[in-house]
């Protein structure tokens, strides 16, 4: 019998080639609709391998049910929604798809950045909505961009293509991370600040921090109240690592100028939440690597992954090394 691979969304066939060769591949039949908490435990129970999205909880009792299970590939480079330990215990592979999305996910995010200040969202909806009567010199006025400061929180792979392109734009270029980053301090000029220094003094502080025990909820009233009131606030990196409340009465009080965000604290969010209700939030539904290109080779390095790890080899970009030993 082939072994058996659960995709936990609907992708072009041609994209899983390489698994339905030699595997007996189940897709689930929806591309934007996630599978229920049943299907994925009872697919799970039957799998050698899964493809799965960042918003599948991975967790212990979902691992524990896979008897079979070898590999888990996360269709993200975040994999905060796969209990790692509870993977690696049970000699689980899991891979994420780092590098490839990169350039992709830093265009949107300055994309979100120049949308945000400059109110583009805003003022598309004002044309459609047939409200443009004549040229006004403060007619949906934004903010500049060019020669202002950006701070970057979390300086991994996607901070540095954000800083790169801010660098195109004159700005100059604070980032706080975990470990300090020389090449992007040689080669882009980014000055590395404390948490404090970047949320103090940049006009455009753009989070790109990973969800982990350390950055949930990093982003505080507190926070906020420390930023210029003329700020921006860009997160493309996870929702949780900012309290939604804190950062709706910052934009309500007028303590920052205006928030552009691609992740929220539970996703999907819908009309009625109270961020949307506020005219200085561009608001994304979790896009950030979602151009064709870079999705279709996301896909195909998940494929790739599975297929090498039930072949007996090693994958490219595993996250728990520790399994492999
Ligand atoms: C990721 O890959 O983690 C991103 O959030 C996708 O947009």
């Amino acid at each position: 019998m082939k072994p058996y691979v659960f995709i936990t969304r609907r992708m072009p066939e041609e994209t899983i080639a390489d698994l339905t060769d030699r595997f007996e591949v189940k897709m689930w039949d929806h591309e934007d609709i996630p599978a229920p908490r049943e299907v994925l435990l009872a697919e799970a129970k039957k799998a050698s391998g899964m493809i799965t999205m960042l918003s599948d909880k991975i967790d212990e009792e979902l691992l524990s049910a896979g008897e079979n299970l070898k590999v888990v590939a996360n269709l993200a480079v975040g994999f905060d929604n796969v209990d790692l330990e509870a993977a690696t215990k049970r000699g689980i592979v899991v891979t994420n798809t780092p590098d490839v999305l990169t350039e992709t996910t830093a265009d949107l995010t300055f994309a979100l950045l120049m949308a945000a200040a400059r109110r583009i969202v805003e003022a598309a909806d004002y044309i459609k909505a047939d409200k443009w009567k004549g040229w006004g010199p403060y007619l949906l006025a934004g903010n500049d961009v060019y020669g202002k400061t950006i701070g970057i929180v979390g300086m991994g792979k996607i901070g540095e293509a954000v800083a790169r392109r801010a660098k195109g734009f004159g700005m100059d270029i604070l980032y706080h991370n975990r470990s300090r980053k020389p090449e992007a301090e040689k080669e882009i000029g980014a000055i590395y600040s404390s948490f404090d220094d970047v949320v103090t003094k940049a006009d455009f502080v753009v989070s790109l921090a990973p969800l982990t025990a350390e950055t949930k909820n990093l982003f505080t009233a507190e926070v906020f109240a420390k930023m210029k009131k003329s700020s921006i606030f860009i997160n493309v990196g996870r929702g949780p690592v900012v309290d939604e409340q804190a950062l709706y009465e910052a934009l309500k009080r007028g303590e920052i100028a205006a928030a552009g965000l691609d992740v929220f604290e539970k996703e999907p969010i819908s009309a009625g939440h109270p961020l949307l209700e506020l005219p200085t939030v561009t608001a994304l539904p979790h896009i950030g690597s979602a151009s064709t290109e870079t999705r279709t080779t996301m896909i195909r390095l998940c494929s790739a992954n599975v297929k090498v790890v039930l072949s007996g080899d090693t994958p490219k970009t595993v996250v728990n090394k520790e399994v492999l030993q």
